[in-house]
């Protein structure tokens, strides 16, 4: 099927800090679209002006590329038009010196999951490298690597006396119980926890168990794309549910769907925190067993302007929701650690999953981790960092008041690591965008964070990962791009 030129332009993700030179990554990254069929044949590409300025790199580079590709036989370039695919990807297409040669291959028939799922992409890439104000992160300058080495080196060490033993470590376990209850409010034993390689596979997780294809899934609308994809993937019909002022609204006249997917604390992206009573309400609509609630409390450490708010599942008597967490947000993004609280009624289920699909976390690592938890670090960097990030945060709604206050009205969050900016005049947020990342500002569209129609044109800002000179000169660039 032909693909737009924007979806083309979107497949791209160049390294400018790598050590390889853009043009050989374009020509390789390319290459690589057109082999694995993800470009077919007889599709157009883009100009080179116009896939130049897509990605922010010059037209020398993607001339470079297409003239390397068409010299290897992907590619047909002629004056004047734009460069068309000669192979099929189907094909299989093997590299020998240099030149290309093709054996015939069928197309890999897909089960219907991984089908779904290369129709998708991963939601939430960027193109360019971590720029000022990508959100979605923390600062991960800021984490104290000396003292976590430490803990990974004792950790490390011991690795060779340590029974092999269960997959999701008995400290890691009891550690977090001990802190989730203290500091979240969530009431679980230590063996309802599992430790995952990220809140996402806690996402996935959920979905191979629970869902069996046509199943209702409610989302929030706009929300984390992450969890309709891993939802749809699985087959579900993921419904996406609007906002009020006390988070997600619950939808009367309709049947219960198999799982509510919610982020109560800081929903993503508006940051707005769930009431008490529509928390209470959600419980009340969610039957034992039914329905079932997945609370995502992906940036729950980071509260600034009241005590935090004990999370749902704290609430729940009757066992009906998971409570998902990650570390990526509270450490660093590429800890590659998230733990899953599960019902008491789903363990059994979800641990015998667990193993078969093997999202199974690094036992040195947990092991290290628990020792970071049980030792008060982990403690001390959260509270640490909401310190600064609390302040970077009244740094960014100031300059963007200050600087931009009659284009855009800033939702101010009472935590997490990043805001919503919406356009008070209608504007393209996408376009916005893409003009932004060329300036050197790297934000999300909040229309693209939408199921369906978007209700508002804005921007998703992060604040955490960057000091306050970066939020400051990132600033004025947006002031000067509009
Ligand atoms: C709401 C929400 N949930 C989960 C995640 C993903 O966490 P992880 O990297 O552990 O999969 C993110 C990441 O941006 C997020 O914004």
């Amino acid at each position: 099927m032909p693909v737009s030129e924007a979806m083309i332009s979107g497949m791209f993700d160049l390294n400018r800090a790598g050590e390889e030179g853009l043009a050989a990554q374009l020509t390789s990254q390319l290459r690589g679209l057109i082999a694995s069929g993800r470009i077919g044949k007889g599709q157009a590409l883009p100009s080179s002006r116009r896939l130049a300025s897509d990605l922010g790199v010059s037209r020398n580079t993607v001339t470079y590329a297409f003239e390397q590709l068409a010299a290897e036989g992907y590619l047909e370039t002629s004056h004047g038009r734009r460069p068309a695919v000669t192979v099929d990807g189907g094909e299989h297409i093997e590299s020998a010196g240099g030149a290309a040669s093709r054996v015939r291959s069928a197309k890999p028939r897909l089960s219907p999951w991984a089908s779904k799922l290369s129709q998708m992409d991963w939601p939430m890439s960027y193109l360019a490298p971590l720029r000022p104000l990508r959100p979605g992160h923390g600062d991960f300058r800021e984490f104290p690597n000396e003292v976590w080495a430490r803990c990974l080196r004792r950790s490390a060490v011991r690795a060779g006396r340590r029974e092999l033993g269960p997959i999701n470590r008995p400290r890691l376990r009891e550690a977090l119980a001990h802190y989730l209850a203290t500091s979240r409010g969530v009431r679980a034993t230590a063996d309802q926890i599992m430790i995952l390689p990220s809140a996402q596979a806690a996402l996935t997780l959920i979905a191979a168990t629970l869902i069996t294809p046509g199943d209702d899934v409610w989302v929030e609308d706009p929300g984390y794309p992450g969890a309709a994809a891993a939802f749809r993937a699985s087959g579900a019909r993921v419904i996406g549910v609007g906002l009020d002022q006390q988070g997600m609204q619950r939808m009367s006249g309709t049947a219960a769907p198999t799982l509510i997917f919610m982020t109560p604390s800081h929903q993503h992206p508006t940051g707005r925190l769930m009431s008490l009573a529509r928390r209470t309400e959600f419980l009340n609509a969610s039957r034992p067993g039914k329905t079932w609630i997945v609370e995502d409390d992906y940036d729950g450490e980071f509260h600034y302007d009241s005590r935090p708010v004990p999370a749902l599942q704290g609430l729940d008597a009757h066992g009906r929701v998971f409570y998902v967490g990650t570390f990526s947000k509270a450490m660093m993004s590429d800890i590659r650690l998230g733990y899953l609280v599960v019902p008491p009624a789903m363990v059994a289920t979800l641990e015998v999953a667990q193993r078969h699909i093997g999202l199974m976390a690094a036992s040195h690592i947990q092991e290290a981790l628990a020792e970071f938890i049980a030792d008060g670090h982990f403690l001390a960097h959260v509270r640490r960092m909401r310190r600064i990030y609390h302040a970077r945060r009244d740094h960014l709604v100031d300059g963007l008041q200050r600087h931009l206050g009659e284009l855009l009205s800033v939702e101010v969050p009472a935590g997490g690591i990043q805001l919503v900016a919406r356009f008070k005049r209608s504007r393209a947020d996408r376009a916005a965008v893409k003009r932004l990342v060329e300036a050197g500002v790297e934000t999300r569209a909040l229309s693209s964070l939408s199921l369906g129609r978007p209700r508002d044109q804005g921007l998703l800002l992060g604040f955490a990962a960057w000091r306050e000179s970066e939020i400051s000169a990132a600033v004025r660039t947006m002031e000067s791009c509009f």
